[in-house]
């Protein structure tokens, strides 16, 4: 069982600088260490480094283009070779327009992939609906094909053609939706758990309906894309677009034990990390060991304990 860990220092999906320090204060929150207690071999490939841009200018309203096309671009490839080494995944952000680099990536070795997207908003604007021009807010639009003909030919974007279907993914945590959002989530009949969904229906029969309906009639390889702020702000307060009434630690915790469970956890993104946003050293603390908590979690690390297959006790 190995473990690959990429860092993905990247923040120009939206508008807050900081979010590029991610891989770092996560990794200094103790993820590797934690991976190996796993008993894991953990192989980190340290931070991709991102071409730089001279001029990108809007087009339409959409900021940054050619350098979110190319940074995901480039996340594409190592994700790629990665799985393709045989190792399990995990993509520390950097802001969510990377997803479309990770997921595409680990597309391109497991074509039959389904998407657990867990996250306070559903990042599935396109080009015309967006209300911010932020791609981090628009990376599952660009994945869809059904949404193929909505989403302009962007600079930069020329390397990505859409891979996943609607039935392909399902949303948890969900609690700021855009109005176009909102239209494309049912128009396309798209599976997601809003925060009211799991006031109503509990985190556990949100997770059975989720893999069933993901893995009911087929088991295949899942990415799973975390986005700290599904969590509650009293939790992760260091990220960019916190917004009230999120996860607790036990839904948030109960989702990826669940989701490791299954045995086909292939490939995760833990993103928008900001840690220039915590208002304190214990804010910033806080939110880093929250993603650390994720992955080990997501990976195997039980609340109920674990040992070693001994005969008898010592
Ligand atoms: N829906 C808003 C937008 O399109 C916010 C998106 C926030 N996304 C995120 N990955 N935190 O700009
Ligand atoms: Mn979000
Ligand atoms: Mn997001
Ligand atoms: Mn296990």
């Amino acid at each position: 069982q190995s473990v690959a860990v990429l860092g993905a220092p990247f923040s120009r999906g939206q508008k807050r600088r900081g979010v590029e320090h991610g891989p770092k204060v996560i990794r200094d929150a103790g993820l590797i260490e934690r991976l190996s207690a796993l008993d894991y071999s953990v192989h980190d490939f340290g931070d991709l480094t991102f071409p730089k841009i001279e001029s990108d200018e809007p087009y339409m309203e959409v900021k940054a283009p050619r350098t979110v096309g190319a940074a995901t671009k480039k996340l594409s490839g190592a994700v790629s070779r990665a799985i393709g080494a045989g190792h399990t995944l995990v993509m520390l952000g950097g802001d969510h327009s990377l997803a479309m680099g990770s997921v595409e990536g680990h597309a391109q070795q497991c074509p039959d992939l389904c998407l657990i997207w867990v996250d306070a908003h559903a990042d599935i604007n396109t080009p015309m609906t967006s209300p911010s021009g932020n791609l981090h807010g628009q990376p599952v639009a660009f994945m869809l094909k059904e949404l193929q003909n909505k989403v302009p030919d962007l600079p930069g974007f020329g390397w990505m053609k859409p891979f996943l279907t609607s039935r392909d993914i399902v949303y948890i945590g969900l609690r700021d939706v855009d109005p176009g959002e909102h239209h494309i989530l049912k128009n396309l009949g798209i599976q997601y758990f809003s925060m009211r969904d799991i006031d109503r229906l509990g985190i556990q029969r949100v997770m059975e309906v989720t893999l069933d309906n993901l893995l009911g009639r087929q088991q295949r390889p899942i990415h799973l894309s975390f986005d700290i702020d599904a969590f509650d702000p009293s939790l992760a307060p260091a990220t960019g677009t916190p917004v009230n009434g999120g996860l607790t630690y036990r839904e948030g915790i109960y989702i990826t034990e669940e989701i490791h469970n299954t045995g086909l956890l292939s490939a995760m993104d833990l993103v928008e990390v900001n840690p220039i946003l915590g208002a304190t050293p214990e804010a910033i603390e806080a939110t880093a060991s929250l993603a650390v908590d994720v992955i080990a979690s997501s990976l195997g690390q039980t609340r109920e304990g674990a040992h070693a297959s001994l005969h008898e006790i010592p």
